[in-house]
């Protein structure tokens, strides 16, 4: 695991932005898997700035959102699917054939899981997987006690998570209570993950994540068995970890001394 904690929230959106450019250059047909929340905000941001001024191209770009509310409709102001339109798919030139969000209003939910799973397998699995982390440590919606083996299904949220969600709607009883999501199964098998958290909000449960043991308890620290992950933090959400200093001179080293290795698990 590659632990990156930049400075400021700014530069954690730089550097997931420079991988992800990185991913499409090496492989303009890349599968990305693609997390809502507002913590990629400012990666998808720059991403649309790097299309914009750069011309990085999405045009052979497919693209798995990790999750969706049941019920709620793509056009609703709170869909997964409208917040990935607004923040990204909107500003940039990937094909809107290739864009895979699940669907909430999904009448047969389980067959509709099971062809997403194909569907990941039929792109050829997930390049490089975007993930931020729940204050539960769930990723995706794999909330506390998900199987760290599960995969796409329905699932109920924590009354925490609820309560985080809360803030996007108008009223707390129009927050969903289930949602479709990816399994921690599903994105372990992603080739490549980058994983984000900021703020001092996030900093106990990221020390539990990557620095406690394995558990189903904290769906995020299955990440520790997986090759190739990066998180990248800002100084907050860092500010809880043992190996910080650790951490912080490994970044430092490789910028200074071979720049191509950050990103990179070594
Ligand atoms: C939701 C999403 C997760 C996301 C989490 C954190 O629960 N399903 O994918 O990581 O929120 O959200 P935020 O980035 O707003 O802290």
């Amino acid at each position: 695991m590659e632990i990156i904690i930049a400075d400021t929230y700014e530069e954690m959106s730089e550097l997931a932005a420079d991988m992800i450019e990185r991913q499409l250059l090496r492989k303009p047909s890349s599968v990305l898997g693609l997390a809502t929340g507002s913590t990629p905000v400012g990666t998808y941001k720059v991403l649309v700035r790097k299309h914009k001024e750069e011309g990085l191209d999405f045009s052979k770009v497919i693209t798995f959102n990790l999750d969706e509310y049941l019920d709620l409709s793509p056009s609703h102001s709170q869909s997964y699917r409208y917040f990935m339109d607004h923040n990204l798919f909107n500003h940039i030139n990937v094909d809107p054939k290739n864009i895979h969000v699940p669907y909430g209003h999904a009448s047969e939910v389980e067959e509709f899981c099971e062809w997403y799973e194909e569907e990941i397998k039929r792109a050829g699995g997930i390049d490089l997987q975007i993930l931020g982390i729940g204050a539960d440590g769930h990723i995706a919606f794999n909330e506390p006690g998900s199987s760290l083996g599960s995969r796409t299904r329905l699932k109920t949220l924590t009354q925490q998570t609820i309560e985080d969600n809360a803030r996007f709607f108008d009223n707390p009883e129009e927050v969903p209570r289930f949602a479709i999501t990816m399994g921690v199964g599903t994105i372990l098998e992603a080739k490549q993950i980058i994983l984000l958290a900021n703020g001092a909000k996030k900093a106990d449960i990221v020390a539990q994540a990557l620095e406690g043991p394995i558990t189903a308890q904290v769906s995020a620290s299955a990440l520790q068995m997986h090759r190739q992950v990066t998180v990248i933090l800002d100084a907050e959400a860092g500010s809880k970890l043992k190996r910080a200093d650790y951490y912080r001179w490994v970044f430092q080293e490789k910028k200074r001394l071979v720049p191509r290795l950050v990103g990179k698990v070594t």
